[in-house]
C-alpha cells in the first residue's frame, strides 16, 4: 500500500510554521462521507469505477492491440490521464513495444503532421476520447483522420474505437450511425476524474498493462479512504491539511514532485485535477507540477527561501525496478570517490528525503507519499487516492470540484469564430477585440 506521512505538516516537523491537531477541529473532516451518503452528487460516480465490470474494455483492448500504432485524440481529461498511465508503466514505450502510441491533443499542425509521417493507417487503430463529443480539438483531429482513413479506402469502422457518453453527444450518434466500436464514460464521471474508465483503461489493455491491477489498487485505497473518520483517512487528512494550511497559513501553491521520472505526465495529470476542480468562485489552490531531483536544481531554491506560500508533496519511490551501482573510479579523487558503492537508486532517495528534511528545517511544509513501487497496482492507489482527496477539498473549499465554468467562455468564443451555429454574438466580440487590440500593437 501507498504510505502516507503529514509529519512535515505538523508544530513538530516544522515548528511555528506548522498545524496544531486542534486546528483540524475548524473543518468538517467527515464532509466527503456525508456527501456520499447524500447520494445528491452524480459526480460522486468515479468513486464506483474501481468496482466496474471492464470486461467491454479488455475485449477492445484485445483489438487494439494487434494493430501497429495506436492514435488517440482526445484533450484535458482525456488525454493527460492516458498519457500518465503510458509513461508510468511502459517507459520509452515506442522503442520497445507495440503497438506504438501517438497521444495528439493539442493541435499543433506540425504534431499532426509528424504522426501522419510516421504511421501507416492501415496497421493504425485511432481511439477517439470525448465525454461531450464537441471538444473543437478532438473534433477537428477526428475529422481530419476520417477523412483520411476515407481517401485511402479504409473503412472508418475497421480503425476507429470512440470513447464517449453512453447515450448523448454527436460522437455516439456517429457510433451508432456509421457502425463504429464504442465504449462509454460513465455519465456523472468528468474527463479529469475518468482515468479509471475505458478513458485510461482501453489504452492499458492494448498496450499490455494489467487495467485489473490499476482497479484493484484503486478498491484498497478506496477503502482505506472512504467511511472513516479524518485521522484514519489519508485523503480526508491530505485535504483537511491543504485546507487548513491554506485558510491559516495563506499556502495557496500546491507543489506535486514525484521523484521518478515516470511519473512526470502523472504530475501533469494531478494539476489539471487539482486546478480545474478547485479554481472557482475567487478561490483555489494553485498546483504546480515538478520531478525530482532534477527540479531541485531548478525550482527548490525558491520552494526554500521564497515566499511562504507553498505545501509540497513529495511522491518518494521505494523499489524502481531498476539499479545501477556507481563504480570504484577515480579512487584518488575525494570530489568523486564519496559515491563509489552507492547506487543510483540510493542516491535519488537519499535526494528526496535532504530535500524534505531542508525544507521542514527551514519551516517549509510538506507530504510524503511513499509508493512501494511504481506498477499498475500502486499507479491505481495514487488515481484514486488524488480523486478522492481532490473532490474532498473542493467540498471543504466550497466549490463545486466537478464543473469547470471558466473553460467555457474561451470554448463559446471559438464557436463563435469558427463558425458554429448560435455563437453568431461571440464572433462579433471577437472581431471587436482584435480591433480594439490592433490599435495597441507596436
Ligand atoms: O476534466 C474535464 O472535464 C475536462 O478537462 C475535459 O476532459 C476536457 O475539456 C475534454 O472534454 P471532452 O472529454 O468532453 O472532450
Amino acid at each position: 500500500m501507498l504510505q502516507f506521512n503529514f509529519s512535515n505538516l505538523m508544530q513538530d516537523g516544522i515548528g511555528g510554521n506548522g498545524l496544531m491537531k486542534d486546528d483540524f477541529k475548524r473543518i468538517d473532516g467527515n464532509a466527503l462521507n456525508t456527501a456520499i451518503q447524500s447520494g445528491k452528487s452524480p459526480e460522486l460516480e468515479f468513486l464506483d469505477l474501481p468496482g466496474a465490470d471492464t470486461s467491454a474494455i479488455k475485449e477492445m483492448g484485445r483489438y487494439a492491440g494487434k494493430f501497429d500504432n495506436f492514435i488517440l485524440l482526445g484533450i484535458g481529461g482525456s488525454a493527460l490521464g492516458p498519457r500518465s498511465v503510458l509513461e508510468a508503466l511502459s517507459p520509452f514505450h515506442n522503442i520497445k513495444s507495440k503497438p506504438k502510441v501517438f497521444i495528439y491533443d493539442n493541435v499543433d499542425p506540425m504534431t499532426l503532421h509528424c504522426i501522419m509521417d510516421a504511421v501507416d493507417l492501415k496497421k493504425t487503430v485511432i481511439n477517439v476520447i470525448t465525454k461531450s463529443g464537441s471538444t473543437a480539438e478532438t473534433i477537428a483531429s477526428f475529422m481530419i483522420l476520417w477523412q483520411k482513413l476515407k481517401e485511402q479506402s479504409l473503412k472508418p469502422a475497421d480503425h476507429i474505437i470512440i470513447t464517449t457518453d453512453p447515450v448523448k453527444g454527436n460522437l455516439r450518434k456517429i457510433a451508432v450511425d456509421y457502425g463504429v466500436r464504442a465504449l462509454p464514460i460513465p455519465p456523472g464521471v468528468g474527463g479529469r476524474y475518468s482515468v479509471l474508465s475505458a478513458v485510461g483503461l482501453l489504452l492499458a489493455e492494448a498496450v499490455g498493462i494489467p487495467s485489473g491491477d490499476m482497479l484493484k489498487g484503486a478498491v484498497d485505497i478506496h477503502n482505506k479512504c472512504i467511511g472513516r473518520d479524518l485521522w484514519q483517512s489519508p485523503a480526508f487528512l491530505f485535504a483537511s491539511g491543504v485546507f487548513l494550511m491554506q485558510q491559516m497559513k495563506k499556502r495557496d501553491i500546491t507543489v506535486m514532485i514525484p521523484y521518478a521520472d515516470r511519473l512526470k505526465p502523472f504530475s501533469e495529470w494531478f494539476c489539471q485535477l487539482w486546478a480545474e476542480s478547485l479554481g472557482k468562485d475567487g478561490k483555489g489552490l494553485t498546483p504546480y507540477p515538478s520531478t525530482g531531483t532534477t527540479d531541485q536544481h531548478s525550482q527548490l531554491q525558491l520552494w526554500m527561501q521564497g515566499p511562504e506560500d507553498k505545501v509540497v508533496v513529495f511522491l518518494s519511490v521505494e523499489d524502481y525496478g531498476a539499479d545501477v551501482q556507481i563504480p570504484a573510479v577515480f579512487r584518488d579523487m575525494e570530489g568523486l570517490s564519496y559515491l563509489s558503492g552507492h547506487s543510483l537508486a540510493e542516491l535519488i532517495k537519499v535526494e528526496q528525503e535532504a530535500s524534505e528534511i531542508a525544507l521542514a528545517k527551514n519551516g517549509r511544509p510538506s507530504i510524503t507519499i511513499r509508493a512501494p513501487k511504481i506498477d499498475a497496482y500502486h499507479l491505481g492507489q495514487l488515481y484514486h487516492f488524488f480523486e478522492i482527496a481532490t473532490a474532498a477539498t473542493g467540498l471543504l473549499t466550497g466549490i463545486n470540484p466537478f464543473n469547470q465554468p471558466g473553460v467555457e467562455e474561451g470554448k463559446n468564443l471559438t464557436y463563435g469564430m469558427m463558425g458554429k451555429k448560435g455563437y453568431e454574438a461571440k464572433k462579433e466580440e471577437f472581431v471587436k477585440y482584435r480591433q480594439r487590440k490592433g490599435k495597441l500593437e507596436l
